[in-house]
């Protein structure tokens, strides 16, 4: 049975939830599900918006019954091929054998990688600023490259005013039969999710982000309709906003998050005082154990706070396997404009804390502090006044709050 919403008059979300998806690209947990958006467009022509993942196959084409009602399907813009949004494309193309697919060059040629030539039978190519009209609406194509693979492009419906975001402005969670972002608490319940996406999915495409958010600022736009997550009907420009400062790579809070890896709990020993003494100094604190929380959740951290401590055990005559994994995680990820200190620990040759400052020391604008506390076996309580020297470091390097980041 279809299970639809109207966004306006004439657009329905076609949509659906999957809460059974462990992992999202085989790399995130979405323990809150995820939402594949689709949405179609009841104009004198017809046009669907992307299609979804596999998994929910079944309901999305009897979504799509139910809202053409008997018509037939005209268009089908594709913005993005992953097959996240890409991968019930062959059904919709055999249901609808004389839809017009709506795509760029780069898309056209994904197709062909994806399913082998001559699948769609009638295309409309599009470059930067093309427009389509379909009635009543006139859509206008926008490049939008890496956000998050290279062929993205994202529409404009100049009538409506709404923009198809493709991944961009989506968040983990499943929708929960709300559709939009004012039907819940989205900075309060959704924010996390929306950064932990952000920071993992297009983390890395900062600039090409700005590249999108120039474009998008120079058209009116009273809605946002995303490929994953709500749309956006109100408040807009605090979630731009958010946008704006995760692909500038600013931080959102004035703090320190400490990831440790520790085998026999000694490097959480020095990481955990670490934490006590900033606390006493007023400073917001984090932390993680790199081998429980999953990388994910630490990279959106970083890109969330101010400064980074890295604590590591030396393994293998190297960083611990799940320091390791999580520093070229964030390295991958392009962060950039962070104060980072570094703890070691070894029981002999300790190597991890210069081969984490390689790692670190790599990207860009960091301001790495200079000294590493070296820790042999354990923290003894000679070395309390090394932990106290990296607090009082790391403080002066905090900007004086300001009064709206004062905390009563
Ligand atoms: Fe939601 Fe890049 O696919």
């Amino acid at each position: 049975m279809y299970c639809t919403r109207k966004v306006t008059d004439d657009l329905l979300w076609v949509g659906a939830d999957d809460r059974r998806l462990a992992m999202f690209e085989g790399v995130y947990s979405v323990p809150d599900g995820v939402s594949y958006n689709s949405y179609l467009l009841l104009d004198e022509k017809t046009v669907l918006f992307d299609t979804v993942d596999h998994a929910v196959e079944k309901v999305f084409l009897e979504n799509i019954e139910h809202g053409l009602d008997g018509r037939s399907l005209d268009y089908l813009v594709i913005h993005h091929m992953e097959p996240d949004h890409s991968a019930t494309m062959k059904a919709i193309l055999a249901i609808y054998p004389d839809v017009t697919v709506v795509c760029n060059k780069k898309i056209q040629g994904m197709i062909n990688q994806f399913f082998g030539e001559n699948v769609v039978k009638n295309y409309h190519l599009v470059g930067e600023g093309d427009t389509l009209e379909t009635g009543k609406h006139k859509l206008t194509f926008l490049m939008a490259p890496m956000v998050h693979w290279p062929e993205v492009m994202v529409s404009y419906d100049s009538v409506d005013k709404i923009l198809f975001s493709a991944d961009a402005f989506g968040t983990f969670g499943a929708l929960n039969g709300a559709l939009f972002a004012d039907e819940v608490d989205f900075f309060g319940d959704y924010l996390g999710e929306a950064r932990r996406y952000y920071t993992n999915i297009v983390g890395k495409y900062g600039t090409q982000v700005q590249a999108l958010l120039k474009k998008a600022a120079t058209v009116e736009i009273g809605m946002i309709c995303p490929l994953h997550g709500f749309v956006w009907r109100r408040n807009i420009g605090d979630y731009v906003e958010k946008y704006q400062q995760w692909s500038r790579y600013e931080p959102e809070v004035t703090g320190v998050m400490i990831a440790y890896a520790s085998v026999y709990g000694n490097t959480e020993n020095a990481a955990n005082i670490l934490a006590c003494k900033l606390r006493e100094k007023g400073i917001k604190t984090k932390v993680f154990d790199v081998s429980v929380t999953a990388s994910s959740e630490i990279v959106a951290a970083a890109f969330e706070y101010s400064h980074l401590v890295f604590a590591s055990t030396t393994y293998n005559a190297g960083i611990f396997i799940s320091m390791d994994e999580l520093l070229r995680d964030i390295s991958s990820h392009n962060l950039q404009n962070r104060t980072v200190a570094f703890i070691e620990n070894g029981s002999w040759a300790a190597t991890s804390g210069k081969l984490m400052r390689e790692i670190i020391g790599g990207l860009k604008n960091m301001n790495i502090l200079e000294s590493t506390v070296s820790i042999k076996s354990s923290l003894k309580e000679s070395q309390l006044s090394e932990i106290d020297a990296l607090a009082d470091a790391i403080a002066a390097t905090m900007p004086a709050p300001t009064p709206s980041s004062r905390r009563p």
